[in-house]
């Protein structure tokens, strides 16, 4: 009997991992699913199972709690299920002046973006090489190869998932152990929930229209898992701008992209140089 492959997605009740769960059933494995939405969980679980004839178990959790990798784990542990493949979907962004970020909502979010999937990629990857095989999928974003002004901690979140899966990926080929990094562009998801995309100064960039199809970026995804490539782009266009990237000074790259992102309500200057401040006397 074929061995059924076991696959441990975060993020999967909505966007991109919502639309990866259904393409992992579609090839047949068995799905643990974790997010902090119970209730989505058990309706996808019961989705799978009915449409696709896989096993499927929900876990909810919030993963930007401290401890929570651990949790997860001992939940996996406890399903006696190895987990072959490891899918590091779940993540948030925030569009901020950093010196204007809730504390709280940052912390949370390089807890989920940062330590959680490095915790994950340790718990999982040592049961992986241990085993001699397993994949890891993480998922960073375009924003992880330049920096990106008022969205510089989520960016720089991203920037660590592309480093951490890269460098990961070296230290496990040697052990049977694929790690592969996915990073989209603007994509078609709940992610901009909450967020007027012409708020920014380059708005057209994040509209909908120029947003990657959530079906199409799923796919890129799971075909760089199984095709086991070291990192991908998705898409043309985003590809185009990370390749440009390369050629131009970092100070001009940054410049270019606080003038795409820059929130039109943020002030610019400092009253002192601002030639329309009422009183410069500061
Ligand atoms: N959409 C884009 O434009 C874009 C671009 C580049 C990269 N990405 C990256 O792609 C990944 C997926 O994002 P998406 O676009 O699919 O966003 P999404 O539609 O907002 O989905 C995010 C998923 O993560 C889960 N999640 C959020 N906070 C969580 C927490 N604290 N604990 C556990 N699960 C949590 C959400 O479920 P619950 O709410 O149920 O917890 C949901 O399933 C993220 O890492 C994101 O940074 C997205």
């Amino acid at each position: 009997m074929s061995h059924v492959m076991t696959t441990l997605l975060t993020g999967a009740s909505g966007g991109i991992g919502l639309e990866m769960s259904r393409l992992l059933a579609a090839r047949g494995h068995r799905l643990v699913l974790a997010s902090r939405s119970a209730q989505k969980l058990e309706d996808l679980a019961a989705h799978l199972r009915r449409d696709y004839g896989v096993e499927a178990h929900g876990c909810a959790i919030d993963l930007s709690e401290r401890g929570a990798a651990e949790r997860l784990f001992d939940f996996t542990q406890t399903l006696n299920l190895p987990i072959d493949a490891l899918v590091n979907n779940a993540g948030c962004g925030m569009l901020e002046e950093h010196v204007h970020a809730d504390p709280e909502i940052l912390r949370h979010m390089l807890q989920l973006n940062v330590v959680t999937l490095a915790e994950l990629c340790r718990l999982y990857g040592a049961q992986m090489k241990q085993r001699r095989s397993g994949m890891i999928l993480n998922v960073a974003s375009t924003a992880a190869y330049q920096p990106a002004p008022y969205f510089a901690a989520y960016g720089a979140s991203k920037s660590f998932v592309l480093n951490l899966s890269e460098a990961l990926a070296k230290e496990l080929e040697d052990f049977g152990v694929r790690v592969s990094c996915l990073s989209p562009g603007p994509t078609d998801t709940g992610f901009f929930d909450g967020f007027d995309p012409q708020r920014t100064a380059g708005g057209h960039f994040l509209a909908m229209k120029r947003r990657s199809s959530v079906q199409a970026v799923a796919e890129a995804g799971v075909q760089l898992m199984f095709g086991g490539g070291l990192s991908q782009v998705v898409g043309f266009r985003n590809q185009a701008m990370i390749f440009a990237n390369r050629f131009a000074p970092r100070a001009l790259v940054a410049a270019v992209s606080k003038s795409l992102l820059r929130p039109r309500d943020v002030e610019m200057r400092h009253p002192l140089f601002d030639e329309n401040a009422e009183d410069k006397n500061v």
